[in-house]
């Protein structure tokens, strides 16, 4: 269900993750993802791995028909008010290309604190974001 999600939603947006590979990552230590439901149905949903001080998001997706519609400043919500007390910064990588989600993960307060080009499997360049617990 997720992975029908995930694939609707990065569509047009980069590297779409299939069953086996979001399994594979919740099952590793320091995952967790939470899903946001509409009408009992998951609407979104953010992957979340955190190591010592530091947590990092490996995935977040919003159904198309309900972007823009507050579920995913909802998800980072949850997460913040979740976070372990030790952590101290949030990281992410996220498309040159993407400017929504970019935007959108200004909006959530991350601010770019670097580059890396050619990240992507596609040679496209990642823009590096952190949030800072400090
Ligand atoms: C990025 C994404 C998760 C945002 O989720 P969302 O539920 O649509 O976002 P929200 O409605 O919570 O938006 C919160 C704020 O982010 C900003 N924002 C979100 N989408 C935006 C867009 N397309 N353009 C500009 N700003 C945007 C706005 O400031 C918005 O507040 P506002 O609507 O009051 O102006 C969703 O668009 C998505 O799933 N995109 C496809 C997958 C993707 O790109 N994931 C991230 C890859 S790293």
């Amino acid at each position: 269900m997720l992975a029908s999600l995930h694939q609707e939603a990065f569509e047009n947006n980069g590297e779409v993750w299939d069953e086996r590979s979001l399994k594979e990552l919740l099952v590793l230590p320091g995952v967790t993802a939470w899903v946001a439901l509409r009408e009992s149905k998951p609407a979104g949903f953010l992957m979340v791995r955190t190591v010592l001080d530091e947590s990092e998001v490996l995935t977040v997706a919003v159904r198309p028909s309900l972007q823009r519609k507050g579920v995913g400043r909802a998800l980072f919500n949850h997460f913040f008010s979740h976070i372990k007390p030790d952590v101290s910064f949030v990281y992410l990588e996220v498309s040159i290309v993407n400017s929504s989600a970019t935007k959108f993960y200004e909006s959530c307060n991350f601010q770019e604190i670097g580059r890396r080009p050619g990240y992507y499997s596609d040679g496209t360049e990642a823009v590096v974001m952190r949030y800072s617990l400090l």
